[in-house]
């Protein structure tokens, strides 16, 4: 496996490939690597000739700065898991090679036809101008077949797919189901932050999820909401930031069952300052 550093050294392993016509397949990602990342790797191995993962925490999508500083960085342990998947070019940029010194400060302008505006782009203002702007950049630079994004964050993934469709990025956006663990808890960077105990807690938030799916579809949407929020907000050490049950497309709240075939309720919940996110498909 390369480890490339520079955008230049990127373009020739790119234009390497091209050259020998190997299809790239991409997982972008932002490091500390669990077996959630690694799923999508291995499926990116399996569908592409060569396989191309990025490792940048990106400065821009972060709204809060401790969040940024104390984002799990594992670039070494990163690097073997990659290798040993069959990864075959790892990019790990510094913010100085992606960024000049305007993008940093400026907000980057997207239209995302509304799909900001709600659960996560509402409690972190800014935080996909950065995910589209640098997802849009590694594109330029990757020019890849496929593109590999976890279903975990399912609201990243519709605003990804939106923005290959407006910026006409020639790429198939493969999603991927969430990896839990055996306990129901979905995987993430930000596990390896939760104290034992905490971690015990969070498991809740899958086990309710899960129940809600049984009573979904029987009872009122703004019932099932309220009884999944209180019944999270009811154990000690969990609090719930969001939980809203959406079209799976437009993204928008639904008041109704019958309103579409594509429900997802996607929820975030602090740990004690720990923020996870999770969603469940009710149709
Ligand atoms: O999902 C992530 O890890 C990040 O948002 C991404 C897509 C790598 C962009 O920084």
């Amino acid at each position: 496996m390369q480890i490339i550093t520079t955008k230049n050294a990127l373009l020739e392993a790119v234009s390497t490939a091209k050259l020998q016509d190997k299809t790239i397949g991409f997982v972008p990602t932002m490091g500390a690597l669990h077996d959630g990342h690694l799923t999508l790797v291995k499926r990116c191995v399996s569908e592409n000739d060569l396989c191309f993962v990025s490792v940048f925490v990106n400065p821009t999508q972060f709204n809060d700065k401790n969040d940024l500083a104390n984002y799990p960085r594992t670039v070494e342990a990163d690097a073997a898991l990659l290798e040993s998947v069959g990864c075959k070019v790892m990019f790990v940029p510094n913010a100085d090679e992606m960024y000049n010194a305007d993008e940093m400060q400026k907000p980057f302008e997207f239209d995302f036809g509304g799909l900001d505006q709600v659960m996560e782009g509402r409690f972190r203002p800014g935080h996909f101008n950065g995910v589209v702007q640098v997802v849009s950049k590694l594109f330029k630079l990757v020019q890849p077949t496929r593109a590999y994004f976890g279903e975990k964050d399912f609201q990243q993934l519709a605003i990804i797919r939106r923005m290959v469709s407006v910026m006409k990025f020639p790429i198939e956006i493969v999603g991927c189901p969430i990896v839990r663990e055996a306990s129901g808890l979905a995987l993430s960077s930000r596990n390896s932050l939760l104290t034992s105990e905490q971690r015990q807690r969070a498991v809740h938030i899958s086990q309710v999820l899960k129940e809600s799916q049984i009573f979904a579809l029987e009872t009122s949407v703004q019932e099932l909401h309220d009884a999944v929020v209180a019944a999270i907000n009811a154990r000690e050490g969990l609090d719930v930031e969001y939980f809203e049950i959406v079209d799976g497309k437009t993204l928008q709240s639904i008041k109704k069952w019958e309103e579409t075939d594509d429900v997802v309720g996607c929820i975030t919940v602090y740990c004690g300052k720990i923020r996870l996110i999770d969603n469940i498909r009710y149709k």
